[in-house]
């Protein structure tokens, strides 16, 4: 038996996390066990490692190298279980996003990130990825009132103009996985394209 993986992924301010608790319940009325998660996170020590990578500034390579240590414990201890029974795990990101912030906007090596997702990952891959996408613009406007901006909520627009591209361009290359869903339109339309593409899975 084997579930199913699905993550989300967008800019900061893209507005995915609003979707969440709405797929959960769509999925768990389809009947599904579902375990909602985010990165980086998503067990005890990967939630220790996120204060550590939100807050902290680093090099680029120990925020890639951080991020793929919270993801190895997070897959061993419950990605990989909970699709091993058959639940459906539902991931506020994932390795995506290490493409579109180190690699696109902070400009870590492909290869590194490559071998690395490699190693922890071999070859588990999300079977779905919903990309949240809005203009930089758009973003920039959403953040601006945010209360407490972590690190990467207070870059400015060229980094989030990278992360849009890189995540656009990985959304080409994987066509089969990614649904991007246009989340400039009013929150009522991007909630019904949301519930489309999950009641095709
Ligand atoms: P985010 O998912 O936006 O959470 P919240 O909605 O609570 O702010 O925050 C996670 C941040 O971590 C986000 O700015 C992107 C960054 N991140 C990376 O840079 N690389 C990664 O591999 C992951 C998973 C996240």
């Amino acid at each position: 038996m084997t579930g199913k993986f699905i993550t989300l992924e967008g800019m900061d301010g893209a507005g995915k996390s609003t979707h969440i608790s709405h797929i959960i319940q769509r999925l768990e009325a389809q009947g599904h066990e579902v375990v909602s998660t985010r990165e980086p996170g998503g067990t005890a020590l990967g939630e220790k490692l996120r204060e550590l990578l939100l807050h902290e500034s680093m090099h680029a390579e120990t925020e890639t190298l951080l991020m793929f240590a919270a993801r190895r414990e997070h897959i061993h201890q419950l990605i990989a279980p909970a699709l091993a029974r058959g639940a459906y795990v539902l991931s506020d990101r994932f390795t995506d996003a290490t493409y579109a912030y180190q690699c696109g906007a902070k400009q870590v090596e492909l290869a590194k990130i490559q071998l690395l997702e490699q190693w922890v990952q071999a070859d588990l891959q999300p079977d779905i990825t919903l990309l949240f996408d809005v203009p930089v613009e758009v973003s920039l406007s959403r953040l601006a009132t945010a209360r407490a901006p972590d690190k990467f909520e207070r870059e400015n627009a060229e980094f989030f103009t990278r992360i849009r591209h890189t995540y656009l361009q990985r959304a080409k290359e994987n066509p089969a996985r990614f649904r991007v869903i246009d989340a400039d339109k009013p929150l009522e339309v991007v909630k019904k394209s949301v519930e489309d593409i999950i009641s095709t899975l």
